[in-house]
């Protein structure tokens, strides 16, 4: 489809429908729905690269030849009725690109087509039994209708879907190409508050890599749906905090057909995301105000 040469205004709207699962009830520009449906055929190439404690990647077939690998039900978001699909427990594919050790990882970085680029806690995958899957058993297009989409997205080379029910934590990206064994911390180091940073802040940091992370930067580090939100001037240095706030509840009562979706966040946890993002404000001294 032409992601490297299609406009910019475009490419940002197919690559923010590509990734994101979405809660019920997200709203959703009706463009973002419409391009992403155009973009239904999944690249050629390699299906998993793995990243971090181990490198190399395994294609569908090699997945398939995995321990486990066969048909799952699983309902995705937005499904009332679970759907059988082809794939392989997620487990195996990590015993098999890092060996026994990603269980002692914190985190498993995934990285979406788009740059969407969510952190899913090991914890999380050893709590539920998710499966990385590349086809529906059916035979049928390997897209699905996510909540506050009106058309199919594809969600191929790969999609993380859950059997039962999943764990609270449990994330459904979509258009998988990488996972990545991680400690947050040190993996994106330059996110971390100092030591002696105020309370607030350090709690914000929590917010950020939970709620914005995957899809925004800050100093460079992070998703690439969204834009940089750090430098090189902080974004609360030409957002005013009542309109950040408002936008974080409801994008598109600021900006109309803004592809982002609102994030549930309550007001404290505004305030200490609010001091986070001051203390990684890359405004340069004297900048602050106009
Ligand atoms: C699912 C992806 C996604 C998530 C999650 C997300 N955003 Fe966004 N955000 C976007 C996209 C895409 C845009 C650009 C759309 C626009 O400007 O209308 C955007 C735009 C913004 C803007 C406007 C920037 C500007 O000046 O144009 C701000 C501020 C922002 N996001 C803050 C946040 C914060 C803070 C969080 C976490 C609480 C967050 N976003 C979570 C995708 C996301």
């Amino acid at each position: 489809m032409g992601r490297g040469l299609a406009p910019v205004a475009l490419s940002l709207v197919v690559s923010l429908a590509a990734c994101e699962p979405p809660p019920a009830g997200r709203p959703r520009s009706a463009v973002a729905t419409a391009a992403a449906s155009a973009d239904a055929a999944p690249p050629a190439g390699p299906a998993l690269r793995f990243l971090g404690a181990a490198e190399g990647q395994l294609d569908v077939d090699a997945l398939a030849a995995l321990p486990g690998a066969g048909v799952v039900q699983a309902a995705p978001p937005g499904a009332s009725a679970p759907v059988a699909w082809r794939g392989v427990p997620l487990r195996a594919a990590l015993q098999q690109g890092f060996g026994a050790g990603w269980r002692a990882a914190d985190e498993l970085l995934f990285t979406c087509l788009d740059g969407y680029q969510p952190a899913l806690p090991v914890a999380t995958a050893l709590a539920g039994a998710p499966w990385l899957v590349w086809a529906r058993a059916d035979g049928a297009p390997f897209r699905h209708t996510l909540p506050g989409h009106a058309a199919p997205v594809a969600l191929g080379p790969l999609y993380l879907v859950w059997p039962g029910t999943p764990p609270k934590k449990a994330q459904w990206p979509y258009q998988v190409t990488a996972v990545e064994t991680i400690n947050f911390s040190e993996r994106f180091a330059g996110l971390v508050p100092a030591a002696d940073a105020p309370a607030a802040v350090r709690a914000g940091f929590d917010v950020w890599r939970t709620h914005c992370h995957k899809c925004h930067r800050l100093q460079g580090l992070g998703g690439t749906i969204g834009p940089e939100l750090g430098r090189p001037v902080g974004v609360l240095d030409y957002w005013q905090p009542a309109m950040l706030r408002r936008w974080l509840r409801a994008p598109q009562s600021i900006r109309e057909g803004s592809p982002m979706p609102p994030v549930a966040l309550n007001e404290a946890e505004l305030d200490t995301l609010f001091a986070y993002l001051r203390d990684r404000s890359g405004t340069p001294p004297g900048q602050a105000t106009p």
